[in-house]
């Protein structure tokens, strides 16, 4: 038997190169290999048919055969090969990601301007050494009254305007709920949780706490939820001078100011004796208020020292300690720094007010990067 010529198998490699080298896939490349090299191939019935040569003819088809079984089967795994690249090439180029790209274009919302204001007063007051305490928004009578010094039915407790929970825990605007015990409230003040701190923690003490305070009011410059931020000083020394010296370098800081316009004018609050309020100077440029000079003055905070009952209702002896507090409206304060005329739009959610009213989520104030935008 002859075999094939060396023309037919010259056809037959560059008839499969080419097929190998257009297969499109791992799949079309596998149908290419078992056409040439599978059990039925075309280069394995050449092998086959070796068996049948004559000796001389087989001496030199054999290393032919073989060779062109070896290339065919160098140039599937070539291709094998050339085919996973250009797999993962395309995978990488579809799964790329820039890098550089910034996270978002824009930071989105805004910071409300009592957050924003609470953040800056604490970063003025963390700087003289207080810290921060909280309490509850629902209070009960001897926290938010009776341990402040307020003599039972005394006006005081109506000068409030306090909204009492019923037994059932519904508000409502007028006292008395019923059972023996006295009616829980929500809280007129933070003053409150000066007595939470004094009965839980030994002096020194030095803290600011913001919140939520709660009166039944409603005009242009009072919402019936509006916040307060109290400060509450306790040590062996504390004086008036004190009080002042703290209160006096706090406005300038909040306000950014150097000169200050002030006087401290007597006051009543039953937790504090003696009692003030604190007035700043003001003037009024073209419509606009400008704190710390001028002829005007507007009250900006209560405060006074604490009263030896406060202390005693603590059991603190107010023959060793004595201390300071004060309490300022944070929304009026907000309102006052950033010139916005009327309380009620803070509490409507208005999406058109809060983007022109708010501030930049990322900046924080702090008293070395600025305490304002
Ligand atoms: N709690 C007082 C108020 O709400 C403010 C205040 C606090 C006054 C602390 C003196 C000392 O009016």
């Amino acid at each position: 038997m002859s075999g094939p010529t060396i023309e037919e198998l010259e056809a037959l490699k560059s008839a499969l190169t080419a097929e190998i080298e257009s297969a499109a896939d791992g799949a079309a490349l596998e149908a290419v290999r078992v056409s040439a090299l599978g059990k039925k191939g075309s280069v394995s019935g050449l092998m086959k048919s070796l068996g049948g040569m004559d000796p001389e003819m087989r001496k030199e088809m054999g290393p032919r055969l073989n060779s062109l079984k070896n290339d065919i089967a160098a140039l599937i795994e070539g291709k094998t090969a050339a085919l996973a690249d250009a797999e993962l090439d395309t995978r990488l180029a579809k799964e790329r990601v820039d890098v550089t790209l910034p996270v978002t274009p824009e930071a989105q919302g805004s910071i409300h301007p009592v957050s924003q204001v609470i953040e800056e007063m604490t970063a003025i007051f963390a700087d003289m050494g207080f810290s921060i305490a909280e309490g509850p928004d629902i209070e009960d009578d001897f926290h938010n009254f009776t341990a402040l010094n307020f003599p039972p039915a005394h006006p005081a407790r109506d000068m409030h305007d306090t909204f009492f929970l019923t037994q059932d825990g519904q508000v409502q605007a007028s006292g008395a709920g019923a059972g023996n015990e006295p009616p829980k409230v929500l809280r007129t003040h933070t003053s409150p949780v000066q007595i939470r701190h004094m009965m839980t923690h030994k002096p020194p003490i030095r803290i600011i706490v913001p919140g939520r305070t709660f009166r039944c009011d409603s005009d242009q410059t009072h919402t019936p939820m509006f916040h307060q931020i109290e400060g509450l000083v306790i040590d062996t020394e504390t004086h008036m001078g004190h009080l002042k010296g703290c209160l006096v370098e706090f406005i300038k800081a909040y306000f950014e100011v150097d000169d200050l316009n002030y006087r401290f004018r007597p006051h009543y609050f039953p937790f504090t004796e003696p009692s003030a309020e604190m007035d700043i100077g003001y003037s009024v440029e073209d419509g606009n208020i400008s704190i710390g000079t001028g002829e005007k003055f507007m009250e900006i905070l209560g405060c006074g020292m604490v009263h030896p009952n406060v202390l005693k209702n603590c059991g603190l002896d107010p023959d060793t300690y004595q201390g300071f507090a004060f309490g300022l409206g944070v929304d009026r304060m907000a309102m006052l720094k950033y010139g916005i005329p009327d309380l009620r739009p803070f509490f409507e959610a208005d999406m058109r007010w809060l983007k022109h009213y708010g501030f930049r989520p990322l900046d924080l104030p702090t008293l070395v990067g600025g305490i304002a935008r």
